[in-house]
């Protein structure tokens, strides 16, 4: 069955940003010219989704109305001659269809998930995280529709990440089975540095299938008190073979002050239009140092 469904989980409360996101969503920071939402939502439909559903929260109407057809808005561009500003605002609204769902308290991401359970019916589906801006030539939700396709399964997104930062991440003991793709053996969330069993990190694309639904149903709190989608995975995986597919490309983890700052000079300097200027001005800088 082909994956036509993506589910983005915004609920989150996105703690590490704050103030920015202590009235607006984490999801509507702005990288460059666009919210992180909007680069997410491309990569989607670029992979070949045609439906979204938002699993949103207090405080994230914004990405409601990001998506929106915004009458107004138009009217005024088209009165001042900037035509297109307006098909680029019109364009938003067109670019895929978007459902929403609200998940009344943020109980974790694999509640989240659950959330999700009406709209995905009986079918595959994929999961994108807003913070993880993913910079590749193929989008990386494509490079895991490629995996699902061939081998009929889960698959994670996996990154190989330095030893020090793995406490981070959710982490995956994992065995090769073709280039770039991997059996998945076992996975624990955020693991002390001594007892990760590798450098392959779990990134915020993930494509399911519909029997993670009643796992997530039964699924306990776990790390921080969260119900966590890598306890409902590793459950799964009792029953069905998961995989992993270490994606080409480059991330960037936009939910962290740091990360976010180098995607924003990452990006930029990848633009003609700024690549020049932008480049003088950090060798500016950087000469100070
Ligand atoms: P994070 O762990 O990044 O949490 O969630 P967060 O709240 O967004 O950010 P911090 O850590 O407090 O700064 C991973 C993803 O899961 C979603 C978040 O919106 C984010 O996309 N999420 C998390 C939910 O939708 N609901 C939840 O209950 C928890």
């Amino acid at each position: 069955m082909q994956v036509k469904k993506a589910v983005f989980p915004v609920a989150g409360l996105g703690t590490r940003f704050l103030p920015a996101t202590k009235a607006s969503p984490k999801e509507m920071l702005n990288l460059i010219d666009k919210p992180l939402v909007q680069y997410v939502v491309e990569e989607a439909v670029n992979a070949g989704i045609e439906q979204i559903l938002f699993v949103t929260g207090r405080n994230k109407r914004s990405i409601e109305d990001h998506f929106d057809i915004a009458f107004e808005l138009e009217a005024l561009l088209h009165e001042k001659g900037k035509q297109d500003e307006a098909m680029a605002v019109r364009s938003l609204a067109d670019l895929v269809n978007i459902f929403y769902v609200r998940q009344k308290q943020a109980l974790g991401l694999g509640h989240a998930i659950l959330c999700a359970r009406e709209f995905i019916n009986n079918e595959p589906f994929a999961v994108l995280l807003g913070d993880d801006i993913i910079d590749s030539e193929r989008p990386c939700l494509a490079q895991l529709l490629d995996v699902y396709r061939h081998w009929r399964g889960p698959v994670l997104a996996l990154e190989q990440v330095p030893m020090e930062a793995i406490s981070s991440y959710g982490c995956v003991k994992a065995k090769t089975i073709a280039p770039r793709t991997y059996e998945v053996l076992d996975m624990v969330e955020k693991p002390k540095l001594e007892d990760a069993p590798s450098d392959l990190a779990i990134i915020g694309r993930y494509i399911l299938t519909p029997d993670i639904f009643p796992i997530l149903e039964r699924q306990q709190p776990g790390k921080g008190g969260e119900i966590q989608l890598t306890d409902a995975i590793l459950e799964l995986s009792k029953s069905r073979t998961i995989y992993g597919c270490h994606f080409e490309g480059n991330r960037h983890d936009c939910g962290d002050k740091l990360g976010f700052l180098k995607a924003t000079v990452d990006l930029a300097l990848k633009r003609e239009e700024f690549r020049e200027d932008f480049t003088a001005f950090l060798q500016t800088k950087v000469c100070r140092i």
